[in-house]
């Protein structure tokens, strides 16, 4: 079964796109991560190249650039308006595109992101799309990462970085017309996963 969850930033796909794929045991593949990766390696003076998704025995998958894990120095806020950036160039799309169809065929996956619904996987057997205000993304951003910059300025971040994302030419952030639109703003994580949970139930015992 191929599942994508797709939404702006902050709304919690990592979080509980990570939770559910264990439950069913599908492939857990962060697109996101992949731009971030990109960003770094420019940032680096590294090629694309550079960046590697593979999957271990136990199902995991694991990114390396230039051989290292560097999985922590991608959550920056500053990485990811850099990867918005970015990803707004087709040859960086196709890049990732690649990496993504490459280790989802033939497997059981669940892929998020911003246009994996719309674009990379079109053909998906369930798409999800998450919302929540940008407040309370912001919120959510601001207790991950701790001390630092206030909720305002997280959400003047995320804003602005939406704004890119959706406006861009090459494949924005939108809900693929199929999609299950999910408004997370007032449920907790557990609430999400099992809403996300019974669709995928659903969709199991109807193929
Ligand atoms: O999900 P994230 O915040 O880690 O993503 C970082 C940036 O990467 C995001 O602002 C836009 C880009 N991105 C994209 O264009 N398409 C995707 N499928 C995933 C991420």
């Amino acid at each position: 079964m191929q599942v994508t969850i797709d939404g702006p930033a902050g709304v919690g796909k990592t979080s509980v796109g990570r939770q559910a794929a264990r439950s069913f045991s599908l492939l857990f593949i962060q697109s996101g991560q992949l731009y971030r990766a990109m960003a770094y390696a420019k940032k680096n003076g590294l090629t694309d190249k550079s960046v590697k998704l593979s999957v271990d025995d136990r199902g995991e998958t694991h990114l390396t650039i230039d051989g290292e894990d560097v999985a922590e120095k991608l959550e920056t806020e500053e990485i990811g308006d850099l990867a918005s950036q970015m990803a707004q160039r087709r040859e960086v799309r196709d890049g990732v595109n690649d990496i993504i169809v490459e280790e989802s065929r033939d497997k059981d996956v669940l892929v998020e992101g911003r246009d994996i619904g719309t674009v990379v996987l079109p053909d998906a057997d369930l798409k999800i799309f998450l919302t929540a205000s940008p407040r309370e993304r912001a919120i959510r951003r601001h207790k991950q990462l701790g001390g630092g910059r206030t909720v305002d300025e997280i959400e003047k971040e995320i804003s602005h970085r939406d704004e890119r994302d959706k406006s861009r030419e090459i494949a924005p952030l939108k809900p693929a017309e199929d999609a299950v639109i999910i408004d997370t703003t007032s449920l907790t994580k557990n609430d999400v996963v099992n809403k996300i949970s019974d669709l995928i139930r659903r969709r199991a015992a109807n193929p």
